[in-house]
């Protein structure tokens, strides 16, 4: 089949690379839905372990589903003692993100029985990987403080049992509730870069532990993820409300991004900060205030002049951050922990990509030279732009 070249988009902005049923962005009003459901809806009502199941198999579970989704993921929470001394090779220092990668990755060595056509693997892939990131996370948080990894408790739910395996209490059920909105919020948000890169890797036929272990690597990027992390360290560089104008005026003088604002497909506000945003309120009133926030309120104020007209408002990282350290969970968690939610979005990608399945085979446009000659190294001129000179 010839297929007639499109006209070159750097960062493909605009450009359909699929068809999909899973959410949508309405970036000119602020709504975001998975499967037609307003993500505040979701929020105040359903569960992750529920919203997962609604993005990857595409209905809302009645309550027998629900049931064995939840017992299903219960029971392979736990993870080969090899995979926790894998975790104990890596370096205390390296940064999370990489050690969750890695982790999602070696999946494939333990379950390497690819069946792509059989509904059984696709369930039996979507459990293992919901129920074993969390623990391989928590367990390199632990091994890299010089201590052993906890055990998964099977009478908590998810996110409980995430938070009680990181800090090793049980946490307070407001917090674990506040947690689990945190995690469905961040679950899924259409052909973002961590996604594409699953669909891409997903349209070779490989393993859903590649798949994943792919975007975990394309989300862990500053402009993606990796926002969040930075968001708390910019705001402990501005330090107090009285800094935040005379920050923001240099950032936009020097042309630096501010951390936290802006989105490719929002000209609003993103609807999942203004619900951090609550979340955040609802951890301060409860387990006491923190400073930072007052400074981001004020920058969403200043920000919305300057940087407002030109439709860049607070995006999900923006208060994502000041909720998980309320959590108790270390900075640079921020980003594995959106991983840990993310993964129900790259599944739900990767079923559906296997389902009406095309190889990603982009074209591009040639910019290099025309055909030139080899010539022996004794015949090259020295300006040939060798790091050696
Ligand atoms: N602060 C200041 N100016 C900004 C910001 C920002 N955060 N974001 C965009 N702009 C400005 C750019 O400087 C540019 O201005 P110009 O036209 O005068 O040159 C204009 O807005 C367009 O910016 P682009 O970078 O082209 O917008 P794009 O849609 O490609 O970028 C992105 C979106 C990458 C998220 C960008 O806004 C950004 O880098 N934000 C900061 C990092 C961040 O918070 N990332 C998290 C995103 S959410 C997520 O991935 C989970």
């Amino acid at each position: 089949m010839t297929v007639e070249p499109v006209g070159f988009r750097p960062g493909l902005e605009g450009v359909p690379a699929t068809q999909s049923a899973i959410s949508n962005i309405d970036g000119q009003r602020g709504v975001l839905s998975y499967r037609g459901y307003r993500i505040d809806e979701l929020a105040a009502h359903s569960s992750f372990l529920e919203t997962a199941y609604l993005l990857i198999w595409g209905e809302l579970p009645d309550p027998e589903r629900l049931r064995n989704f939840q017992h299903s993921v219960q029971m392979h929470r736990r993870v080969s003692f090899r995979i926790r001394d894998m975790l104990k090779c890596f370096p205390a220092g390296g940064h999370p993100m990489d050690a969750l990668q890695a982790s999602a990755a070696s999946l494939g060595l333990f379950y390497s029985n690819r069946a792509l056509d059989d509904p059984e693997y696709i369930s039996g892939a979507v459990v293992r990987l919901l129920a074993k990131i969390p623990t391989m996370l928590a367990a390199f948080q632990l091994i890299r403080r010089g201590q052993d990894p906890i055990q998964p408790r099977d009478d908590l739910p998810y996110a409980s049992n995430f938070l009680y395996m990181l800090t090793e209490r049980e946490p307070d059920p407001l917090a674990a509730r506040i947690f689990d909105a945190c995690l469905v919020l961040h679950a899924e948000h259409t052909l973002n870069a961590s996604t594409f890169s699953a669909r891409v890797t997903a349209s070779t036929l490989t393993d859903p532990y590649a798949v994943v272990a792919s975007a975990v690597g394309t989300l862990a990027g500053p402009l993606h993820g990796g926002a969040n992390e930075d968001v708390l360290a910019m705001l402990e560089e501005i330090g107090s409300e009285d800094r935040v104008e005379a920050y923001l005026d240099g950032a936009i003088k020097e042309k630096r991004k501010v951390m936290g604002f802006g989105h490719r497909e929002y000209r609003v506000k993103d609807p999942r900060a203004t619900i951090l945003q609550q979340l955040a309120e609802t951890l301060f009133d409860r387990f006491g205030h923190d400073q930072m926030y007052d400074v981001a309120r004020r920058l969403e104020s200043v920000a919305a002049d300057r940087l407002g007209p030109k439709g860049i408002y607070p995006n999900v990282d923006f208060y994502s951050g000041l909720v998980y350290r309320k959590l108790g969970i270390p900075t640079d968690l921020f980003t594995p922990v959106f991983a840990i939610a993310r993964a129900a979005g790259w599944l739900a990608h990767w079923k559906e990509q296997l389902g009406a399945n095309r190889i990603y085979r982009p074209t591009q446009i040639y910019t290099g030279y025309a055909e030139r000659q080899w010539l022996p190294p004794e015949s090259r001129s020295s300006d040939n732009g060798s790091p050696t000179g």
